[in-house]
């Protein structure tokens, strides 16, 4: 087991890839802290997490709410002792529709960076005084290889993306000294419920036609690299960016 006895949050771990990151990281060993909006998702997370055998905490938290999270940290560090791993992945994501960037709102940008950049410095920022004490922590922020090509037609997702890689290289210099590793994983379009509703089904066939490896992608594609940034293999691996992507982008 790759992550025993770790405990780790996962941010938006009611479906889609921060679900499969929670059970995937479950059947390594670790104990998990699902936080999503909604209790219900989150719940059946946790419940499948427990039936693994591992300990669960499902935390209803808002990533872009400072006291939401600060009391997320507090909660999972008080009921189980450490925080070993924090997986950034909630995003705006799902439901989000392609636009010309002259029609997107203040509202939305603003939204979005709240959520898929703020949301993060703030996550990042409750764990920090945990991992400090324990000389030792993995950051792994979920970024997109949309932002190494460019999206158009998603320019604000794009540009949250790229921000989630400088933020992570910054951050990774910073915290060197403490012995707490930030990465980033960077996924191409991924079969998840919000990775299917973006583009038509002659859409999907050409995201495919681009790669270098021709065939969808699935949540467990990320696990891999997911896993081994979160794990002790990755010791001195700080700062990078993968992409996980079937060979679009070549970074
Ligand atoms: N699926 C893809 O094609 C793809 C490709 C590249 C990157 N990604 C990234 O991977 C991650 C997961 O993607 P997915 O397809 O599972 O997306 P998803 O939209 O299905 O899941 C995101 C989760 O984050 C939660 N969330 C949203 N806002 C939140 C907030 N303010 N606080 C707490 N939780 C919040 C949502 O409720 C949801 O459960 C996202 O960061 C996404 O940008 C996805």
């Amino acid at each position: 087991m790759r992550l025993k006895d770790k405990t780790a949050i996962i941010t938006g771990a009611g479906r889609g890839i921060g679900k499969e990151i929670a059970l995937t990281f479950a059947r390594e060993g670790a104990h998990i802290a699902a936080v999503d909006l909604t209790l219900p998702e989150i719940e059946a997370t946790a419940a499948e997490v427990q039936a693994l055998g591992r300990r669960a905490l499902a935390i209803k938290a808002d990533v872009s709410k400072w006291d939401d999270v600060e009391s997320m940290a507090n909660l999972v560090n008080k009921q189980f002792g450490k925080i070993d791993v924090l997986v950034n992945n909630a995003a705006v994501w799902a439901g989000l529709k392609g636009k010309p960037f002259y029609q997107i709102s203040e509202e939305e940008w603003d939204r979005l960076m709240a959520v898929n950049v703020k949301g993060l410095f703030f996550c990042c920022k409750s764990v920090f005084p945990f991992m400090k004490d324990q000389g030792k922590g993995k950051i792994v922020n979920i970024s997109s290889a949309v932002h190494f090509i460019g999206a158009p037609f998603l320019v604000h997702y794009a540009t949250s993306k790229g921000g989630v890689v400088a933020f992570t290289r910054s951050l990774a210099k910073e915290l060197g000294d403490y012995k707490i590793n930030v990465n980033a994983v960077a996924p191409g379009i991924t079969m998840t419920e919000a990775g299917k509703e973006k583009g038509t089904k002659e859409m999907h066939e050409m995201f495919v036609s681009r790669r270098a490896l021709k065939r969808p992608q699935e949540p467990e594609d990320l696990m891999g690299v997911i896993t081994f940034l979160s794990s002790d293999e990755s010791d001195f691996i700080t700062g990078q960016t993968i992409v996980v992507d079937g060979g679009v982008a070549l970074h």
